[in-house]
């Protein structure tokens, strides 16, 4: 593919604005194009993104000089259209197949025929997702692990469809946004979240049976295996719906009833308990010292 010269990411909750920060301060001269319908969630992304940029350097993370670089290059819009002349796309929207084939329908008529449309899904198909284009050639997924600015992986996934061209721009992308790249075949769940999320459903099914409680169960985790993070707080930070639809997108497409979401992390996401992003999902937030809640 010839020289990146502007990017656009479709999406600017929590992923999406972290994947912004991380091309912005990676690719000096690149124009980025951060996306979202909700207004609301763009002042948030750029708040976010500014403040995240000064924090690495006051730390001498980042040079002052490259950090005010980095958030000129960043435009923020509510018209998916901006994104015309971009090289890539990466998407990272609420993980619904029909909201993101949609999206794609969208995204194959505006980008310019050379581009290259990723998904950050976690766990939906990107040979489906290609399917709803008609360059499915051209589509990949690109997942970043959370938070994309501190997380040095990115999992490629190549779709039924996707051309090695396409695959090696993506894995170009990638390294100069300085991450280590594993490729994964498009089954469900990928390799990370394939063997994670049905650890983090065990952990629930663990709370819901009363096996022991959720600080024990994290604290086990932790210091037993030597995980930086317990399993219900991992899934508090990463988002509770987030957990759910990839464990209903495991089960469905790994046809195994080891994959049925627990319903105690079900119940948590009906009553809107969905992690920090709320203030409560397994544990509550901005309380000290963490209080029980099951
Ligand atoms: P989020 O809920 O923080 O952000 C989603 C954003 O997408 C919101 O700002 C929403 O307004 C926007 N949006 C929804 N529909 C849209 C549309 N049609 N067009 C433009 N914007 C739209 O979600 P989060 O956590 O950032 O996840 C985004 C994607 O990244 C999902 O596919 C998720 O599975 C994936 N992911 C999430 C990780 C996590 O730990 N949260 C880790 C890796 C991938």
């Amino acid at each position: 593919m010839s020289e990146v010269k502007s990017i656009g990411v479709v999406g600017s909750g929590h992923m999406g604005s972290g994947i912004a920060q991380v091309v912005a301060t990676a690719m000096q001269g690149v124009d980025v194009w951060l996306h979202d319908v909700d207004s609301n969630a763009l002042s948030k992304a750029s708040s976010s993104i500014s403040s995240s940029i000064n924090r690495l350097v006051s730390k001498s993370l980042l040079s002052q000089g490259a950090g005010d670089d980095a958030l000129k290059q960043l435009r923020f819009t509510s018209n998916l259209e901006d994104l015309r002349d971009a090289d890539f796309i990466i998407e990272a929207i609420v993980e619904s197949e029909e909201v993101k084939k949609s999206l794609f329908v969208k995204l194959d008529k505006i980008a310019k025929a050379s581009a290259i449309l990723a998904s950050n899904t976690s766990s939906i198909s990107i040979t489906r997702l290609a399917s709803s284009t008609t360059r499915p050639r051209q589509v990949i997924g690109m997942h970043f692990m959370n938070p994309p600015p501190v997380m040095k992986l990115i999992e490629i996934v190549r779709g039924a469809d996707t051309s090695d061209e396409t695959f090696t721009a993506t894995k170009a992308l990638s390294h100069r946004l300085g991450k280590v790249v594993i490729t994964s075949q498009d089954y469900s769940g990928f390799i990370v979240n394939r063997i994670l999320m049905p650890m983090i459903n065990e952990a629930f099914f663990a709370l819901y049976t009363g096996v022991s409680t959720k600080e024990d169960i994290d604290t086990g985790m932790k210091l037993g295996t030597n995980h930086p993070m317990g399993p219900l707080e991992l899934a508090d930070f990463i988002g509770l719906d987030v957990c759910l639809s990839i464990m209903r997108v495991l089960h469905a497409g790994l046809g195994d009833n080891k994959y049925a979401p627990c319903p105690l992390l079900v119940q948590y996401v009906d009553a809107g308990r969905l992690g920090r992003k709320r203030g409560i999902g397994v544990y509550e937030y901005g309380k000290e010292p963490k209080s029980s809640s099951h």
